[in-house]
């Protein structure tokens, strides 16, 4: 972010509904300024009665680019001009850029999660076995990611079955050497595949505001094996606790939302952020 805003400045933003909590504003400027770039990263509170006219409005206004959040994450597509192809598959965009008059569509969520995997569990996805909690936006990123680097079978649980059913019948005809199974989230249902589990990753908003799993028994859990939670708001959810108390290897989702705002802030500038800032300005943001 420059410190002048003038007639040759260029604008950012994210649209979500809430957007106030959004931590993006804070490190993306972060990253602008360190690198002097004449930009600025703005928050816009777009109701889904509004998204049409607010994604058109910024088409015509020439906002370079933005992020897009809850709920919009899904319906933002038919109102792009083009997608790149993981935002297709996945079936969410979360960054969006402007060439000329055009809209395209990306999702760099997958992105983030495998390097978060990799730079904070070293964790390597091929050949592994993952359970995930969610069939959600966030879910449909990670499976996809998670099958694109090379896992072998993905469990997804969902409290809802009817949406995990969904997620699995679209991902089954993309990825047909991944083994999928569907399982509940509750622990006569999962204890099983507890024990095949290498990596157990939570892409649902439990944990957030104190709630929790009931009926997950991480004791079950393979020897190893590994514990991702997307959420980073508390820094520590009760399943991060759980997994610390049993001595499993675990990471929140704060590298995640890093390694994603790094890649869209990439897309938009054609520069890479400096390693380190938007962390530093997220971390002073959260503690
Ligand atoms: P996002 O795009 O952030 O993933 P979403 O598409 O609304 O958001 O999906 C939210 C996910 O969290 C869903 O898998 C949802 O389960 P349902 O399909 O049954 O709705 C899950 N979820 C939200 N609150 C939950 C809760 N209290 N317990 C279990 N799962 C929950």
């Amino acid at each position: 972010m420059s410190s002048d805003i003038t007639g040759k400045t260029r604008i950012l933003g994210i649209i979500g509904c809430p957007v106030s909590h959004s931590l993006s504003p804070l490190m993306q400027n972060a990253a602008l300024q360190a690198l002097g770039l004449d930009y600025v990263y703005v928050p816009f509170l777009v109701t889904d009665a509004g998204v049409a006219a607010a994604v058109n409005g910024l088409r015509h206004l020439g906002v370079e680019g933005f992020n897009v959040t809850i709920p919009h994450k899904t319906a933002i597509i038919p109102l792009l001009d083009r997608l790149d192809p993981t935002a297709a598959f996945i079936g969410a965009v979360n960054t969006v850029k402007r060439e000329g008059t055009a809209l395209i569509g990306y999702n760099t969520d997958g992105i983030g999660f495998i390097r978060s995997l990799q730079e904070d569990l070293g964790f390597a996805s091929k050949g592994t076995t993952v359970l995930v909690l969610g069939a959600g936006g966030a879910g449909r990123g990670a499976v996809a990611a998670l099958c694109e680097a090379g896992v072998s079978a993905i469990i997804v649980a969902n409290r809802s079955r009817d949406k995990g059913e969904a997620l699995l019948a679209d991902f089954r005809g993309i990825f047909a050497d991944v083994k999928f199974t569907l399982a509940s989230l509750e622990l006569a249902d999962l204890e099983v595949h507890l024990r095949s589990t290498d990596l157990l990753v939570n892409t649902t908003s439990v944990g957030m505001n104190g709630t929790h799993f009931a009926g997950i028994e991480l004791s079950a859990l393979k020897p190893g094996a590994m514990v991702y939670d997307m959420v980073y708001a508390p820094i520590e959810t009760p399943l991060l606790a759980a997994a610390r108390d049993e001595g499993i290897r675990c990471a929140n989702g704060i590298g995640m939302l890093v390694a994603q705002g790094e890649a869209a802030f990439a897309i938009w500038t054609g520069q890479k952020p400096p390693s380190g800032v938007m962390e530093k300005r997220l971390l002073l943001a959260l503690a």
